[in-house]
């Protein structure tokens, strides 16, 4: 099968200064249903989006590019906690200087806060816990020298201690918000050193052993991790990301691997600089210690001395969130998208079933399945936004993937997933970040980001990601024939995201569900609440110029799947991203993370100090009720 749209061969004709590379048959036309002109009856989102949901019970807001917090009336946002906050007994306060250590980081709360989910603590309706991604650092903000490089190895410790995930016991206190419970017999860190083991078809292999582990099982710590998974027994999944940037050599003659290269690893000028100080991260010295990260790890945040699981089953990519369902059949499903330009959306079926009764009958369930990975075809009748898939399981000996291929084995697989979706000609995606399925449906939506290099020589447009240089991303949705288990599907775009301020007419618009209200680029985080209302957090550009104008800071706005319309609830402070979205069961809290606030150096936020602070957000309703109702 091709992932080209079968589309008629109309020409696009966007804003003539991104004219880009097009599939060589099949160019889309989106410009005639957008605004007018060719008429695409059977497009569900063809007629204006103008309010009447039924979902959404708040006004939207106006954007903003203010250096605070903007919410819709009734509402109220506050902070639970901040990076360098104590969380472990012992911890000191944060210094607001960067003189901790890497000893006081260790049991301070992390960085850059992203994916977190909220576990109900049995029995009780007002204690639970929250794990949480420390995803990276603000190196500017970490060190009281203020340079964005580690001088030393002490810098480098205190840099992999503020990564990883942070596990905290919280409390219902007045009106619905919550407070940290200090201390906790919970309260954890889990950094870049803390002590994991590998499970599952890879764990073993060869390509996973280093000298500190002869045996590839047991590996050092989580990093880059972006956003989360919850599972039907209780525990938290982890997603590493972008854990290329943390590898390098100063090894003049180091020459790249193919699948190091298609891991995108370029060891001369890492992003950060640990492997000048500490050599697991030298890629010359131990070139194995890079596969062991890309992976999905699960956590028990109810067992602090529970050693974290690599689980390879589920691939290893730069993984974004791990959206969990349960299929009507019982097995566990785990959709996951791989984070960059023209990179693959994947899906895992365990082999065995959920036992929701005997929670210690699941442990296998994440070790034993097939992963798959998403081919999306245009509509046979040439509708544009919709068509249909199918799913390819990667399995060693089928299609292609074979010894001749570079495939030996399922580990193989696993180890280069990449290289195996390459070889099954998967549909490259316009940059997969968060799942999230509506608990309504079974429905499936995915963020598909922006990609600058869509229409790029090698990266054509396709019927699922029709815009040539997609500066606004859209979300993609598919509906499963059948199960959650089938093998092919049907899928449309529930919104392209556009600015109708910028551009007015064309393809640059947005679907009609896109206005001048509730323009915005870059959707990322996505999660639903249980009445089936879609939270879309973006993480883009917020200059709020040019193809951006009117678009304020990022955002999270608020979507009715039935008729698309989008609200926005929202607004964060200066150049942060919004992320991480998680509810307390009674949907009267809701926790949300403001990542890297001040990245260009622009913020106070949370607390007016010099060096801004991602935060962990609690948003309650002032009259005490469910949240966007
Ligand atoms: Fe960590 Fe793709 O966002
Ligand atoms: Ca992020
Ligand atoms: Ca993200
Ligand atoms: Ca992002």
């Amino acid at each position: 099968m091709n992932n080209q749209s079968p589309l008629p061969n109309e020409a696009v004709t966007p804003n003539p200064g991104r004219r880009k590379f097009l599939a060589g048959t099949g160019a889309l036309s989106l410009a005639g249903f957008i605004g007018g002109g060719l008429s695409v009856p059977s497009l569900a989102l063809a007629k204006p989006v103008s309010g009447g949901s039924q979902l959404l019970g708040f006004d939207g807001i106006p954007a903003s590019t203010a250096d605070e917090i903007a919410i819709a009336d009734g509402y109220q946002a506050d902070v639970l906690i901040s990076w360098g906050d104590p969380l472990v007994d012992g911890a000191p306060a944060f210094d607001a200087e960067g003189k901790n250590s890497a000893a006081d980081q260790e049991k301070q709360f992390g960085d850059n806060n992203d994916g977190m989910s909220f576990f109900a603590m049995e029995g009780s309706r007002d204690r639970g816990l929250i794990a949480v991604n420390n995803e990276y650092v603000n190196e500017q903000y970490l060190y009281a020298h203020g340079d964005s490089k580690a001088h030393d190895a002490e810098d480098v410790k205190k840099s992999q201690a503020g990564h990883g995930v942070s596990v905290m016991e919280v409390r219902r206190g007045q009106g619905n918000r919550w407070e940290v419970v200090r201390p906790s017999r919970y309260n954890r860190r889990i950094t870049a050193n803390t002590p994991m083991r590998f499970s599952g078809p890879a764990a073993g292999d060869a390509a996973l052993r280093t000298a500190a582990d002869p045996q590839g099982m047991n590996v050092l710590g989580t990093f880059g991790n972006c956003a989360n998974g919850k599972t039907p027994w209780g525990t938290y999944l982890t997603c590493e990301e972008n854990f290329d940037t943390y590898f390098g050599t100063k090894k003049a003659d180091f020459s790249l691997t193919a699948a190091q290269k298609r891991y995108t690893l370029s060891p001369a000028d890492p992003e950060r600089n640990w492997s000048d100080f500490d050599p697991r991260f030298d890629v010359a010295k131990n070139p194995n210690e890079f596969n062991r990260h890309g992976w999905i790890v699960e956590i028990d945040p109810f067992a602090p001395d529970s050693v974290p699981v690599k689980r390879t089953a589920l691939g290893r990519f730069k993984h974004e969130n791990a959206a969990v369902t349960v299929a009507k059949s019982g097995e566990l499903v785990v959709y996951m998208g791989d984070d960059e330009r023209g990179e693959y959306i994947y899906k895992y079926v365990s082999k065995g079933k959920v036992d929701r009764a005997n929670p210690a009958a699941n442990a296998r369930l994440l070790d034993e399945g097939t992963l798959y990975v998403a081919i999306f075809d245009g509509d046979r009748n040439g509708t544009p936004l919709k068509g249909t898939g199918h799913w390819v399981a990667l399995v060693q000996g089928q299609h292609g993937l074979t010894a001749d291929n570079g495939f030996r084995t399922q580990a193989d697989i696993l180890i280069n997933t990449r290289g195996a979706a390459d070889v099954v000609k998967a549909t490259r995606m316009d940059r997969p970040e968060w799942i999230a399925v509506n608990p309504h449906d079974g429905r499936a939506y995915c963020t598909l980001t922006n990609n600058s290099k869509r229409g790029d020589e090698g990266m054509p447009i396709n019927a699922a990601n029709p815009r040539p240089d997609n500066i606004y991303g859209q979300i993609i949705r598919w509906d499963e024939k059948g199960d959650a288990t089938a093998q092919a599907f049907d899928w449309d775009i529930f919104v392209l995201c556009g600015n109708p301020i910028a551009h007015p007419q064309g393809i640059y618009r947005g679907t009609p569900n896109i206005t001048e209200q509730n323009t915005f680029n870059s959707p990322d985080g996505l999660g639903f609440d249980e009445a089936g209302r879609l939270w879309i957090l973006t993480d883009g550009k917020y200059s709020n110029k040019g193809d951006y104008e009117g678009q304020g800071n990022n955002q999270m706005l608020v979507g009715d799947p039935q008729n698309g319309e989008i609200r926005r609830f929202m607004v964060g402070p200066k150049s942060c991203e919004l992320t991480g979205i998680t509810f307390t069961p009674d949907y009267k809290t809701m926790f949300v993370n403001v990542q890297h606030p001040g990245e260009e150096k622009d913020s106070h936020f949370p607390d007016n100090s010099p060096r801004p602070r991602s935060s962990v957000i609690m948003i309650t309703r002032k009259d005490g009720g469910v949240l966007g109702a």
